[in-house]
């Protein structure tokens, strides 16, 4: 299940995505017609492996503000970079948005079995109580990965997963076991069907994905953060 790099192929035949030219297309047009996706494809200059070595972060993730941006002693391929990052940034607040600019060192969560886990690492949508879109766009290491809708199934909603939560749970009603399975985030998270193949959202590109939401058009997109490992490059990440 996990990509390589001679597997990231944009599916640019994916109904639900939708691919478009501009910051200004990525954030006006509306998610419908079953598009749950929006990505404006970009190959952007200047070397981000130079931002993320100088900001020399520790194990983790670390959050990077504007000031410790600016505060790094950068060559001139590194200048344009942080520029990127800065202006991205910035894009997304003029929307009201908060984008934040993460550094991530060697993240791996093993702590949860596979039926409880709730981190990022596992195959997920973003859930909101208003309107909201996520946006994402990873410019260093491991890229974010999306699941195809009709490739996976909300674990909750498989048999075997199902009938040992509802022992967990324990109480008969129905009622509280899905509040149950609400308040700790368990109905979101999913589990590729055997024929899945994960698609990349690469580097560079930004995203904007549908979440779970009341009145919510289209089904949300499911998608999941990479494991970071000792030794792999570090994640540079915008995400709001
Ligand atoms: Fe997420």
């Amino acid at each position: 299940m996990e990509l390589s790099d001679a597997e990231i192929i944009l599916p640019y035949d994916y109904p639900r995505i939708k691919v478009v030219g501009s910051f200004e297309e990525l954030v006006t047009t509306p998610f419908a017609d079953g598009v749950n996706a929006m990505c404006w494809v970009r190959q952007l200059p200047g070397d981000f492996g130079e931002i993320v070595e100088k900001l020399a972060v520790g194990k983790g993730i670390t959050s990077i503000d504007d000031a410790r941006l600016l505060s790094l002693e950068l060559s001139a391929a590194g200048r344009v970079a942080r520029d990127v990052l800065l202006q991205d940034q910035e894009r997304l607040r003029a929307r009201e948005l908060q984008p934040s600019l993460d550094c991530i060192n060697e993240y791996l969560n093993e702590i949860e079995p596979e039926l409880l886990r709730t981190d990022v690492q596992s195959w997920h949508v973003d859930s909101a109580t208003v309107e909201a879109d996520t946006y994402l766009c990873t410019y260093h290491g491991a890229y974010s990965e999306g699941l195809r809708n009709d490739e996976a199934m909300r674990r909750v909603d498989m048999p075997v997963a199902r009938a040992e939560l509802r022992q967990l749970y324990g109480e008969k009603d129905e009622e509280g076991f899905r509040e149950f399975l609400h308040e700790h985030y368990l109905d979101l998270h999913y589990t590729p069907l055997p024929h899945a193949t994960p698609f990349s959202f690469g580097r560079g590109n930004l995203w904007r994905i549908a979440t779970e939401h009341p009145g919510c058009r289209v089904p949300p997109c499911i998608h999941r953060a990479p494991a970071t490992l000792p030794g792999q490059p570090l994640r540079l990440l915008l995400i709001s």
